[in-house]
């Protein structure tokens, strides 16, 4: 369909439309729980896309698909072989990588663009910018790899592409410092870090919508048009910010880092990233989710969301799950693989940094991991161009839920060891597991905690009964409560209940050096230095969401 046809039939559709009343509907944010930082969305005749931030994980960009902007189905991951792209073997520390993508679609193909933060050549942290596209989102395969630049010129973060009326294409992004011979569009308004720039055309005018504030308490997004020359000049719009709810008591914060998309009955919509839980909180596991608000935007006018809250009402489609991509997951569904079903892994279970080559196998519908030398907090030396970690996680989606899993695991050597983990950065995790020490198993639950706001750490140890040993163990955790989480262990198929071994914190995985992801639970193999080769052996993995909180003392169900 060529550009021009395009256009006559959104301004047909818009002449039927207008006429008809938008009937609202309720819903609750988030919309994407759990860390989805960065939203970036476009919708492509009835179905509606997202990809958001990744950073240290891998695979990258995950790809969400949605007719109804309610139900979202992980369809595919952009960067999802290690050989589209090395860099994160650069990655160093807890934050780098994948930097706020932005996705369009154009001329029948998907468009991705991220910023990825890793170590250069010349020794100091920067940015390779990466395209990626694709003609089918729902193929987790066609993804491949990504055109690299690398200019100094715009050695920074948060990339937009934008496709004009005739086709041509326009890179905008955060820039500090130099800017060579590229056009400085619009400094925003004075707040610090403007940034997450999106591009939109609409009634004659280039809108320039930014991230500004830094993504905590002072987020806010601002707007700017130009009429009919992209390069300006930008006249900011007087009421800025048009999304914020910074200097509120709001339970969701942290609002900002939006972008507009228009449904297939003319309503405009936008996503953002928001930190559930209030302005002094330090309780925030999951980080920085996805939030979804209607907008108004008069002809002519200025785009006008509504602020954020936990209960919004929008003119939403009708609720629908047609939505393609036969290897997809539905993100609220939570899981229940009793067994695992191979070659590959779900789509939405991820590792930190690239997984070792052997990580897993499956079999006899066994997960089977096998350890690594390192283990999930890394020694001193900790360098991810050879080191790499055994670990198999999701996402935490909800507020309250229960994690578990059915290990056999019999360790022979010193020290090895594999268990599950509640996992946020290499400095902030608790782990339970079964460990080799002084030659006997011991049942160790561990919280390493020496990258939180409060660091600490702690070890409970217990003998594993003889009654346990060699036979399949039941690992569960339960986040009790928004501030707390249980862990508990036992046999297998025992009717009884399991026993508890400890809790954390959630301000353990909320901030500190994992500030910009949020928190994911899986399991984990490792040697911790030693020569131990013992693989795990999972089953029964379940995650199932208990509840979501949307707003002080209330509780919706998951
Ligand atoms: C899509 O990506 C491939 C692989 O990098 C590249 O060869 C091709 O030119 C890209 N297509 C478009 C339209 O950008
Ligand atoms: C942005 O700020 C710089 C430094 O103050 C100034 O030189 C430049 O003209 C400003 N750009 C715009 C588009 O206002
Ligand atoms: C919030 O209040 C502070 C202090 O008064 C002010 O500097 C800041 O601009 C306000 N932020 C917004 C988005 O209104
Ligand atoms: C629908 O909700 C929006 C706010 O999201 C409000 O502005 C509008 O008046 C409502 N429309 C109807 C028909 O109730
Ligand atoms: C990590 O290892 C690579 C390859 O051996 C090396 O080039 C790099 O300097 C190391 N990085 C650090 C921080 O030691
Ligand atoms: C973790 O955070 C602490 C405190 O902010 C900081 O000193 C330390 O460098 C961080 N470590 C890493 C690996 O990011
Ligand atoms: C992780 O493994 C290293 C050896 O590789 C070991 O020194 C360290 O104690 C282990 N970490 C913990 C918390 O056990």
């Amino acid at each position: 369909m060529s550009i021009k046809t395009f256009s006559l039939w959104l301004l047909s559709l818009h002449g039927v439309l207008s006429a008809a009343l938008p009937r609202n509907t309720s819903y609750t944010n988030p919309i994407l729980p759990g860390h989805h930082s960065d939203p970036s969305c476009t919708s492509v005749g009835d179905t509606f896309y997202c990809v958001t931030s990744t950073f240290n994980l891998f695979p990258g960009l995950p790809v969400y698909a949605s007719k109804d902007l309610i139900n979202w189905k992980h369809v595919s991951n952009a960067l999802h072989r290690e050989d589209q792209y090395s860099g994160y073997l650069q990655i160093q520390g807890q934050q780098d990588g994948i930097y706020a993508p932005t996705l369009r679609h154009h001329d029948g193909i998907f468009y991705i663009i991220v910023a990825f933060q890793r170590l250069q050549a010349d020794g100091e942290t920067g940015f390779d910018f990466l395209i990626f596209n694709s003609t089918d989102p729902y193929d987790p395969e066609l993804w491949d790899t990504p055109i690299v630049y690398n200019t100094p010129d715009l050695g920074s973060f948060d990339n937009d592409i934008f496709f004009d009326d005739d086709g041509q294409a326009y890179v905008t992004v955060h820039v500090t410092g130099e800017y060579g011979d590229n056009y400085n569009l619009w400094n925003g308004t004075g707040n610090i870090w403007p940034e997450g720039p999106h591009m939109y055309k609409k009634d004659g005018y280039y809108y320039l919508t930014l991230a500004e504030g830094g993504t905590g308490p002072n987020h806010q997004v601002t707007v700017a048009r130009s009429e009919g020359n992209i390069r300006g000049p930008y006249e900011a719009y007087e009421n800025n910010p048009i999304l914020t709810n910074a200097n509120t008591t709001q339970y969701f914060q942290a609002v900002g880092h939006a972008d507009i998309f228009q449904d297939q009955a003319g309503n405009w919509w936008a996503t953002a990233l928001s930190i559930r839980g209030g302005p002094d909180n330090q309780y925030y596991p999951m980080g920085r989710e996805t939030v979804l608000t209607p907008v108004k935007w008069d002809e002519g006018g200025w785009p006008q969301p509504e602020p954020v809250r936990g209960h919004m009402t929008g003119p939403l489609p009708p609720p629908s799950r047609d939505v393609g991509g036969e290897q997809g997951v539905w993100l609220k569904d939570g899981d229940n693989y009793e067994t695992f079903n191979g070659p590959n892994l779900p789509l939405h279970f991820i590792h930190y940094l690239f997984p070792p080559h052997n990580l897993y196998s499956i079999a006899d519908g066994r997960l089977r991991v096998n350890p690594t030398t390192q283990n999930l907090t890394g020694v001193e030396s900790f360098n991810a161009s050879t080191d790499r970690v055994a670990l198999i996680a999701r996402r935490q989606t909800d507020t309250l839920f229960t994690y578990g899993v059915t290990m056999d695991f019999s360790p022979t050597a010193e020290s090895e060891e594999a268990g599950i983990t509640l996992f946020l950065s290499q400095n902030q995790h608790a782990d339970l597991g079964i460990v080799m020490l002084d030659g006997s198993p011991q049942v160790r639950f561990r919280i390493t905690g020496i990258g939180a706001v409060n660091p600490y750490e702690t070890e409970t140890l217990a003998p594993l009964d003889p009654m346990l040993r060699d036979q399949p163990l039941r690992l569960e955790m339960q986040a009790v409560s928004e501030t707390s989480y249980v862990f508990y262990y036992g046999a297998e198929g025992n009717d009884g209940p399991l026993q508890t071994i400890g809790m954390t914190d959630a301000s353990l995985v909320s901030g500190g050096n994992g500030s910009f992801v949020g928190s994911y639970v899986g399991v984990y193999a490792s040697s911790n230095g030693g020569s131990g080769r013992t693989p795990a052996y999972y089953t029964n993995w379940i995650y199932e969401g208990q509840g979501q909180m949307i707003d002080y003392n209330e509780m919706i169900e998951s």
